[in-house]
């Protein structure tokens, strides 16, 4: 992750001509690749199977944001407050004092309770951003909140909307995705990568002899011309660190 206070050049407005209208997700490695992160205002979907740390990816956008001194909100389908925090921590990350100073919201949704959790987020949701005022919000993960609509036409058409409203609040939304059993380039539920503005793949690369390495790609990424290689990232105790000069085997 970068620190803001440590980059050279800033203009006397206190913004940077370079890197204006960007936005650094956090991850090593990656924002290097993308040249300066992703386009301000984007929703960027990353999509794995389980396990290749799409909710590391997440918090780690997030913490960028705080460390930057933004703000966010975390809305989790799965994991709750608590656990989220823990989760965090495991990377060295204490979310506890943002959520003291109200930097960052976390919100758990109870996919239980699916008319109401949809209601809510249709009506509270793009009010709750612009209230709080954060400038990056999560959603961990899209394709529960996709499972709680009855077919598809609903799926797309809320999915559409949701996507419409949060573009309007300005913020910059990461969404993760869980991926079809069969196919790791497609999300479960075929519908988030088209309306999203990028679409970051995160995958296991086995090889015969049983060894497996993480790969990362940028498939989608509107209004950047941006690398499609295939690179190796690893997971830990301090996050995602994509290794942009490795190549895969
Ligand atoms: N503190 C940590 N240090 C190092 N590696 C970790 C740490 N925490 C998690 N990992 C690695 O990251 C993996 C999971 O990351 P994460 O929970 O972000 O994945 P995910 O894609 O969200 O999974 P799921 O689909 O199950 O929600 C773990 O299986 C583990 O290999
Ligand atoms: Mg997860």
């Amino acid at each position: 992750m970068t620190e803001t206070e440590t980059e050279p050049e800033r203009s006397t407005d206190g913004t940077d001509a370079a890197t204006e209208g960007f936005v650094l997700t956090g991850i090593d490695g990656l924002d290097e690749m993308l040249g300066r992160g992703v386009p301000a205002g984007h929703i960027i979907t990353v999509m794995g199977s389980f396990g290749t740390g799409k909710t590391t990816f997440a918090l780690q956008f997030l913490m960028q944001g705080l460390i930057n001194g933004e703000k966010g909100i975390f809305i989790s389908l799965e994991e709750d407050v608590e656990s989220v925090i823990a989760n965090a921590a495991s990377f060295g990350w204490d979310l506890r004092p943002y959520l003291k100073e109200k930097k960052l919201h976390i919100v758990k949704l109870e996919p239980a309770d699916a008319k109401t959790t949809v209601t809510r987020i249709k009506s509270e949701l793009p009010d709750f951003i612009k209230r709080s005022g954060a400038s990056r919000v999560a959603v961990d993960s899209i394709s529960l909140l996709n499972m709680l609509f009855a077919d598809d036409t609903e799926r797309r058409e809320k999915l559409f909307s949701l996507c419409k409203q949060l573009k309007s609040t300005g913020a910059t939304c990461v969404f993760t995705a869980e991926v079809k059993d069969d196919n790791a380039r497609s999300s479960r539920d075929g519908l988030v990568e088209y309306v999203s503005d990028g679409v970051i793949g995160l995958r296991f690369n086995e090889r015969e002899n049983g060894d497996v390495q993480l790969v990362i790609q940028v498939i989608k990424m509107r209004r950047l011309k941006h690398p499609r290689s295939v690179k190796p990232y690893s997971i830990t105790d301090q996050g995602i660190e994509v290794h942009g000069d490795m190549e895969v085997f």
